[in-house]
């Protein structure tokens, strides 16, 4: 798809991830590396939450995959998966990853929003902050639907509903204790104040009328909360706000049959 036929949050946000892609190869290293998947950034162990499906023998496709380690844990599960980006630098990584540990699978570059591959043809479809945070739920959830089997399941993780209304459009303010942002006219679409990129996020009735529009049925809403002694590299929440409330969410639904 040429440039100017993408939304201008896409490009944005490409142009983003191209600048961000290098701080994200160490990361992408260490986790293709472990052994067991884990959720979000306090790495919450899949054995604790079980959120995944038995996926041997499952078509999987990662939307906004990044490094592609989602898809590397569903392969090394026995999955057949695909990854789609829109940064080419992330793919790059990806690649350089795939090669490192002898794990191929196809790694498509296009938007999770558009994605040029056939109705029905997925069983699994998943995003741990890629098209989950990035596109526009409007747009990528019911392209999730279209490549989806009927019965295949979508499963996304993303920043808390309630971890965005308390907190500004500045990115350098961590998430605070109180509700700065208007649940009313503040979600949705929210540019970051220093134009870097655009973020998604919607209120829990919204998202759930989108999944039920778009031909989902809601299986489960798994709110993370930080293990007990864990923490993160990234500054714009605490592990003590993130013990007490959940600043992460995974989404569950399932395509009707
Ligand atoms: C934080 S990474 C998440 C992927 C993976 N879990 C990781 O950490 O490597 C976010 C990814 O979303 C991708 N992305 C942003 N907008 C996208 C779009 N419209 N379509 C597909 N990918 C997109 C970015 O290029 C980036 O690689």
């Amino acid at each position: 798809m040429a440039d100017h036929e993408l939304p201008d949050h896409v490009v944005t946000n490409r142009t983003f991830w191209t600048t961000e892609a290098a701080a994200y190869v160490a990361p992408g290293r260490r986790s293709w590396a472990a052994a067991e998947p884990s959720w979000g950034i306090w790495g919450v162990p899949e054995s604790e939450v079980r959120i995944l499906p038995d996926v041997a023998g499952l078509d999987t496709i990662e939307l906004g995959c990044g490094t592609a380690y989602v898809s590397a844990w569903l392969a090394r599960r026995g999955a057949r998966p695909v990854g789609i980006d829109i940064t080419p630098a992330q793919l790059e990584t990806a690649r350089a990853l795939q090669r490192e540990h002898g794990l191929s699978f196809p790694l498509i570059e296009a938007s999770a929003e558009a994605v040029p591959l056939p109705d029905a043809s997925f069983d699994l479809a998943i995003s741990e902050y890629g098209a989950a945070i990035w596109c526009d739920p409007y747009r990528w959830i019911p392209e999730a639907a279209r490549l989806l089997r009927p019965g295949g399941r979508l499963i996304f993780l993303g920043n808390s509903t309630l971890s965005l209304l308390c907190s500004t459009n500045n990115d350098e303010d961590p998430v605070g204790e109180q509700l700065v942002r208007p649940h009313f006219g503040g979600l949705g679409r929210i540019a970051w104040s220093d134009g870097s990129s655009v973020e998604f996020c919607l209120g829990h009735g919204d998202m759930i009328r989108l999944l039920r529009a778009s031909g989902f049925e809601v299986e489960n809403l798994v709110e993370l909360q930080a293990p007990e002694g864990a923490s993160t590299r990234y500054p714009y929440v605490t592990p003590e706000w993130a013990r007490r409330w959940p600043c992460e969410e995974v989404w569950v639904a399932r395509k009707r049959g």
